[in-house]
């Protein structure tokens, strides 16, 4: 007998779509399973101002399949000259569910990012004052700092001194990928959450080197020890309302991650569902799955959740799903857990 899961539609809480011929072609990977998303603002040039948002809204719904009901949840992208005045009416509009800050330098197309937190500090005030949440790539940029320390070092550094100022200001620490991050949030009893990638909850570091480099697992911020996957999913298939699913799917075309310079990016928009079914099977939390893609997020973001729901069947034989989107702008690669998905989503 085939096993069937359904649950409330779930939303993903950090997305990359990119732009025109990208943006077409990966948008309907998302749309297809996910009511909602939040949309990263690290566009070239990035969503800055309300105006870039609204037109950038305008092109995601453009390319959005024929009767979707997909929602695109805006953010703007926090630099050291944003205008409170802006992000407030942006906000009370409804047209931003959040704003990003990126540290300048730590990642793909960030260069416009924060250089120091003392620099945007009122806008956080007031962010704080009208409950406007802030998404936080958690990474120092400190050429001193090891790669695979930066998470933790910016929580010690930055996060949780910017919490001991601005206890009001809702938090959202993304993409979390270590123990410390795990922890942090858990000790923290209001006003911070955390993302989790699907990616995350499958590789550790081992993952891409041995055996020869694998561009397309490495993403930032980068996979770490195994302890730290292993407490990714320990916090994910718990079910505790602090974490979230935040797939960071971020396309990039293969000439661009198969270069002696790789971009940063797992794009796993096309299979997560199917991943996520495997894993929490994997670790006997099936009945948490919910709680992690559906229920969490928009609790935290004090949002309904969907209507509807999806529903997703384990065959005996893989699902064949495809291992490359092409678009005009070039393939991209999807996600590779290692392991046969037996979880479709119908
Ligand atoms: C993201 C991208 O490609 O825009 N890359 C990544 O490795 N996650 C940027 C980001 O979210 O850090
Ligand atoms: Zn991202």
């Amino acid at each position: 007998m085939s096993q069937t899961i359904t649950i409330t539609r779930p939303d993903d809480w950090h997305l990359h779509l990119r732009d025109d011929d990208m943006l077409r072609a990966v948008l309907p990977e998302t749309a297809r399973h996910f009511g909602r998303a939040i949309i990263m603002p690290n566009l070239v040039p990035p969503v800055v101002t309300a105006n870039d948002a609204t037109a950038y809204r305008s092109r995601v719904m453009a390319a959005l399949p024929e009767r979707s009901q997909f929602q695109p949840l805006m953010t703007l992208y926090l630099t050291d000259h944003t205008d409170a005045a802006d992000v407030t009416a942006a906000h009370a509009d409804g047209l931003i569910t959040a704003v990003k800050l990126y540290p300048a330098g730590a990642t793909t197309n960030s260069a416009s990012g924060v250089t120091d937190i003392k620099h945007v500090m009122p806008v956080l005030e007031k962010m704080a004052e009208i409950g406007c949440p802030l998404c936080i790539h958690g990474e120092v940029t400190g050429a001193d700092i090891d790669i695979f320390d930066r998470e933790a070092v910016f929580i010690d550094t930055v996060l949780d001194p910017l919490r001991h100022t601005l206890p009001e200001l809702k938090i959202i620490s993304e993409h979390i990928t270590t123990k410390n991050g795990v922890d942090y949030v858990m000790s923290a009893d209001r006003n911070l959450a955390a993302t989790i990638t699907t990616h995350h909850l499958i590789i550790n570091r081992n993952h891409l080197f041995v055996g020869g480099i694998k561009p397309h697992y490495f993403c930032l911020p980068i996979a770490k020890r195994e302890h730290h996957r292993l407490a990714l999913r320990r916090a994910a298939t718990s079910g505790d309302a602090r974490f979230f699913l935040g797939t960071d799917s971020a396309p990039h075309t293969d000439p661009n991650k198969e270069s002696a310079c790789g971009c940063a990016g797992v794009f796993s928009a096309t299979n997560t569902m199917s991943c996520l079914a495997h894993v929490f099977e994997e670790d006997d939390a099936l009945d948490q799955l919910e709680r992690f893609a559906s229920l969490n997020g928009p609790a935290y973001y004090g949002l309904a959740t969907n209507h509807d729901t999806l529903t997703l069947v384990k065959s005996s034989t893989p699902v064949d799903y495809p291992v490359s989107i092409e678009t005009n702008a070039g393939n991209v690669t999807v996600f590779n857990p290692g392991f046969p998905l037996y979880w479709r989503v119908v």
